[in-house]
């Protein structure tokens, strides 16, 4: 197979899909404006946990990093990874999505099939992509992957594509079918859109509201993960959610405001999502309310927060709730610290020791080796819910 492939944004869904083309015999290429990242990949370094040096190194005879754009000339494909957060106002930003489409672009002969991974605003792909795009043959497919997660990766979580012609999702299906198990097509790109904001939004909704029922269960002294085993065992219709405090990560809290921002354009309501969100953020307020009510007075109180990515077993700390947590803490006055020996290092500070000298403990996402026993007589409030 000669095909020569271009993934533009070596992150967490660009890496592993580069790699996994590479594997099944593509000629990949990655390109990333991060010159450090860049630097760490050429020199056999996996910036990611889930991929490890000895299987980036096992792809190198298919698989190149660059940071020139020059080198996507001759292009067969060109799948965009590229990062799509809010703004200021937590409203969708396409900015990053759409430097890295033009700068593409500009070096693609007539003809390439682009495919667009990166998640975006429902007919967001036809009406500001396509344009872009003029000449090439452009389909939507949303990346699924889930950091840490063991069973499911690029390869066999199933992949949905849709493409602006049937010229582009038929070779769309060709070049995913190489190395994904299942593919399934649909009518329209705003068709697999929607459905990628559907399941995230689904998963905020869901969330949130499991989060709600937990403060119920907090005041009825009763333990909220009793209650979802109890109500796991039902056969149907049922599907369990765990209590948290608040969900973190590039993709829950922030793909829904892409579905929100096109309901508003078009005069659709999003009261769900809306609330959802508004139960999210609320949720580091609560765990304030219930550490002043364990200690009394925060003033001077030494607290440690410990798990400050936004879920265990990864690094990645973007809009983890725990942020917003040791902010508040700290403002009531609090001395607080965090312990994450994955993170390491964030904001400018380390990661502290696990010790017995706390006046508090609070669990937002300690990972499989985080060593809680160290805590001793601490008292503990585990957001993740639990007597
Ligand atoms: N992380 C996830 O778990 C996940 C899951 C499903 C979907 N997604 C979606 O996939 C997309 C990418 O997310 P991610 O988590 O991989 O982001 P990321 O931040 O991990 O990676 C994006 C990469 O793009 C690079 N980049 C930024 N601007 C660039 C440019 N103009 N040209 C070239 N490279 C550039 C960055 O340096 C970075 O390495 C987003 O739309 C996200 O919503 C992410």
């Amino acid at each position: 197979m000669s095909a020569k492939v271009v993934v533009v944004g070596q992150g967490y869904v660009g890496l592993p899909l580069a790699l996994a083309a590479a594997e099944a015999g593509y000629q990949v290429v990655g390109i990333d404006t991060d010159l450090d990242r860049v630097s760490s990949l050429a020199a056999g370094r996996s910036p990611i946990g889930d991929i490890s040096d000895s299987y980036l190194a096992a792809q190198s005879l298919f698989y190149r990093v660059s940071s020139d754009f020059g080198d996507a000339a001759g292009a067969d494909v060109v799948i965009l990874c590229l990062p799509t957060p809010l703004d200021a106002s937590r409203n969708p930003d396409h900015s990053l999505l759409l430097a890295g489409a033009k700068a593409v672009s500009s070096k693609l002969a007539a003809g390439a099939l682009v495919i667009n991974e990166s998640t975006v605003s429902p007919g967001f792909t036809r009406d500001v992509l396509g344009p872009i795009f003029a000449g090439h043959d452009l389909a939507y497919s949303p990346e699924r992957i889930d950091p840490a997660n063991k069973n499911w990766n690029v390869k066999n979580t199933p992949k949905l594509v849709s493409g602006l012609s049937d010229s582009a999702r038929s070779r769309a299906v060709d070049f995913y079918s190489k190395f994904v198990s299942a593919v399934s097509t649909y009518s329209s790109v705003e068709v697999v859109e929607t459905a990628k904001l559907l399941e995230n939004s689904f998963r905020l909704v869901n969330i949130s509201f499991i989060n709600e029922i937990a403060e119920f269960c907090d005041k009825m002294k009763i333990d909220v993960r009793e209650v979802i085993a109890a109500a796991s065992t039902k056969p149907y219709g049922f599907m369990p959610f765990f209590p948290s405090a608040g969900v973190g990560g590039h993709c829950i809290p922030v793909d829904p405001h892409y579905l929100v921002a096109k309901a508003r354009e078009i005069g659709a309501s999003t009261r769900f999502i809306d609330l959802a969100n508004q139960v999210n953020l609320e949720r580091p307020s609560y765990f304030v309310g219930k550490a002043a009510g364990i200690l009394g007075t925060l003033s001077g109180k030494k607290i440690v927060v410990i798990g400050v990515a936004y879920k265990p077993d990864v690094a990645d700390v973007r809009e983890t709730p725990a942020e917003a947590l040791i902010s508040l803490l700290r403002s009531a006055g609090a001395d607080v610290v965090w312990h994450d020996h994955v993170v390491g290092q964030w904001k400018g500070e380390a990661s502290a020791a696990l010790g017995a000298g706390y006046d508090l403990a609070v669990l937002v996402n300690p990972h499989s080796e985080t060593d809680l026993d160290a805590l001793g007589s601490v008292p503990v409030i585990d957001t993740r819910g639990g007597l």
